[in-house]
């Protein structure tokens, strides 16, 4: 039966206990959020402190027709909260201070595990916001922050939520290169890093890339002033610090240890009161021009829907224990790791290791050590997952689970079943989440207790989102049919500006269809009004749920002084979804040769990371385009995946270059 046809019920005992138990209920609760969303929102607000409450007058306030003047969204302003504040305190003055907010497993199954209470959580960050304080900085600095797995990861994020600081995560898998280009564009007062991770059998060590970084940034004509290093790499397991170097690089007056620094702090820290509306992070996101995008979070609608999505996607009760295994430096680990699960004082595992460290049946065994009940990961992690089959999966009970989750890129039915078999022995449900480091949170969901599921669908919007998908003049497909994703209205976590530059948050997602926010990714209603993604309709892709854009790595490849021009493209690909097929043209008189290859690898890996590396480079002495000089991605694509079909070639100016591009292809593509 084809996936669509079949459906999954969720569990009657999934559905009795859950927050949202029917699918009758989801539809009132979600008509409600459209008819009245400062009414709907404001019930959601009674749950946290607010310093100076909102006026009801001005709940929402916002436009989003271009064509009526600039675009603005504005939840709550007014309202002054401080979000650290209603993730730490307020929980510990309900009496969660005892319960753990954090379970800490380390890369080997034998480093020291450790776990986080509330209490000591607040004190922490408490501490920690001191140092940042006498470090100088003040509410709005900005500050990058560049680490692994690490408990310190969301005590420095909250220490900054606790002063209003805006922070800047970047991803550690990132080269100093990308870093530097993000510490740049935000104008870092201060970097927060640590001098390595674990990864399997290796350490990666961070603190040479991050100074690698400040150099760039120093060139750039920007100072990082300063630079706070978590001593991590050697208080792990007593076998591995025997691989460690012995010297971290330092530079006196400009690094310092977080444990030193640390010594001495108050653990209490009055927290800044913030507007509704003041900024709480950036976050960079790849841009289809090439720059990265600095998509900007605020404070009070961010926690509304954090919060919310946290608690009835994940059904999330007292007593659970939840796990996401996104890193942190991603949208998914700032909302599902810390701001998220923190809002509704739940307890969580953080990870730093590998799915395969030191066996393929890593995930699974941590689920049972810490009796994990929802459990969150992307498509990505599953098919490679799959390929060692049911053998390491069946050496563990797994009877705890309630809930999976799945993020990042569309998962394929034949993950989905999987997933659904043997991780969830068919008595969980699966919450497929589509969503965007833009949206903050999930905006097209199954929820457990009440939605019906079917393989590789999103299925329907969350409260307050009201999808559409239109063609490409504009006009509104209703029922079936397939179009661009795009928003009519509003939602509290959605982001509101890029930072720095509003024209550009303009015309990237307001201006192709005026009066709408544009996902960038396309999407198919079904018969029964299921919502399905087939993917971005820009020129984005999306390999192991990391989106980048062709543009950016086509600038990286043109760099290279032997190369005259190249064309990057998509390609299916079995375990990380897409992969990167590169064609390039060498300057005139120039060999393409092996040498050329791994040159380019190499340069894409230093200029964006490792994640980026490209699947094939192949010799193009010739990009097939237009007369008008455009290059033609769908013949290019159809050449990436032997396809002979290329369809309609005659608007090419050179329709040989096809024939010729065939032959070209390497043997092992
Ligand atoms: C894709 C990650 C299909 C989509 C949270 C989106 C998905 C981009 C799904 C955002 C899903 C994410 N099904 N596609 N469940 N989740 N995507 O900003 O193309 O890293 O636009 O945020 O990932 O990636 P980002």
């Amino acid at each position: 039966m084809p996936a669509e046809k079949s459906i999954y019920d969720p569990n009657p005992a999934i559905s009795q206990n859950a927050y949202i138990s029917s699918f009758e209920e989801y539809q009132k609760f979600y008509q409600e959020s459209l008819d009245n969303p400062a009414e709907f929102w404001s019930r959601v607000a009674k749950q946290f402190h607010w310093e100076t409450p909102a006026d009801p007058e001005k709940f929402l306030k916002y436009n989003f027709n271009i064509s009526k003047g600039p675009i603005s969204i504005k939840w709550m302003e007014g309202a002054s909260t401080n979000i650290c504040y209603n993730l730490l305190d307020r929980n510990v003055r309900n009496g969660l201070g005892d319960q753990i907010a954090y379970y800490w497993e380390g890369n080997h199954p034998d480093d020291y595990s450790r776990g986080l209470t509330y209490r000591k959580l607040l004190e922490e960050v408490c501490r920690f916001a001191n140092v940042l304080k006498d470090h100088g900085i003040r509410k709005g600095d900005r500050v990058s922050i560049y680490m692994p797995m690490i408990l310190e990861l969301p005590i420095a994020m909250l220490a900054c939520a606790r002063i209003g600081a805006v922070h800047s995560i970047v991803f550690a898998g990132f080269s100093p290169d990308s870093l530097a280009e993000r510490m740049f564009d935000c104008k870092a007062k201060l970097l927060i890093t640590a001098d390595g991770a674990w990864r399997g059998e290796k350490p990666l060590y961070l603190k040479a890339l991050c100074d690698t970084a400040l150099e760039k940034v120093e060139e750039m004509g920007h100072s990082v002033e300063k630079c706070i290093v978590v001593s991590h790499l050697k208080r792990v397991t007593p076998c591995q610090p025997d691989h460690v170097e012995e010297e971290i690089p330092w530079t006196d007056d400009r690094d310092y240890w977080w444990h030193e620094e640390m010594e001495d702090k108050e653990p209490a820290c009055y927290p800044e009161w913030m507007d509704a509306e003041d900024p709480l992070f950036m976050l960079y996101t790849s841009g289809s021009t090439g720059k990265p995008k600095g998509v900007l979070h605020t404070t009070a609608g961010y926690l509304l829907y954090a919060a919310t999505t946290f608690k009835i996607v994940f059904d999330y009760k007292p007593g659970d224990i939840y796990w996401c295994t996104a890193d942190v430096g991603w949208i998914t680990g700032h909302t599902y790791v810390v701001y998220g699960p923190l809002a509704n004082g739940a307890t969580s595992v953080i990870f730093e290791g590998t799915p395969f460290f030191p066996g393929n049946d890593r995930y699974w065994s941590v689920i049972d050590k810490y009796k994990v009940t929802q459990f969150y990961t992307a498509p990505t992690a599953i098919r490679a997952l799959m390929k060692f089959g049911e053998g390491p999966v069946l050496k563990h009970n797994l009877s705890g689970l309630k809930v999976l989750g799945s993020v990042g890129e569309p998962i394929n039915p034949e993950a989905w079943l999987w997933y659904y078999r043997y991780i969830g022995k068919e008595q969980c449900s699966i919450v497929d989440t589509f969503w965007q480091t833009e949206t903050g949170g999930h905006v097209i969901t199954p929820l457990p207790g009440a939605t019906p599921m079917k393989p590789g669908s999103a299925s329907f919007p969350f409260f307050g989102v009201k999808p559409t998908l239109l063609d490409e003049c504009g006009i509104e497909i209703k029922g079936e049919g397939e179009g661009y994703l795009v928003f009519s209205q509003p939602w509290p976590g959605m982001m509101r500006t890029l930072y720095n530059n509003h024209e550009r948050f303009e015309d990237t997602y307001f201006s192709k269809f005026p009066g709408y926010y544009c996902t960038g990714d396309g999407a198919r209603r079904d018969a029964d009004g299921y919502l399905w993604i087939t993917g971005r309709v820009d020129d984005m892709l999306n390999v192991s749920g990391h989106l980048m854009s062709t543009a950016e790595v086509e600038s990286v490849l043109t760099e290279h002084p032997r190369v005259a021009e190249s064309a990057v493209v998509s390609r299916p690909h079995p375990v990380k979804g897409e992969c990167l097929y590169c064609f390039i043209t060498p300057n005139e008189n120039e060999e393409f040769d092996q040498k050329m290859i791994s040159e380019l690898k190499k340069m894409v890996r230093e200029r964006i990371g490792p994640f980026a590396m490209p699947d094939v480079i192949q010799n193009a002495p010739g990009l097939p385009k237009t007369r008008s000089g455009k290059i033609m991605r769908r013949v290019l694509r159809k050449i990436a995946v032997n396809d002979r079909n290329v369809g309609d070639t005659s608007t090419l100016a050179d329709e040989q270059i096809v024939e010729q591009l065939f032959a070209n292809r390497p043997v092992e593509a």
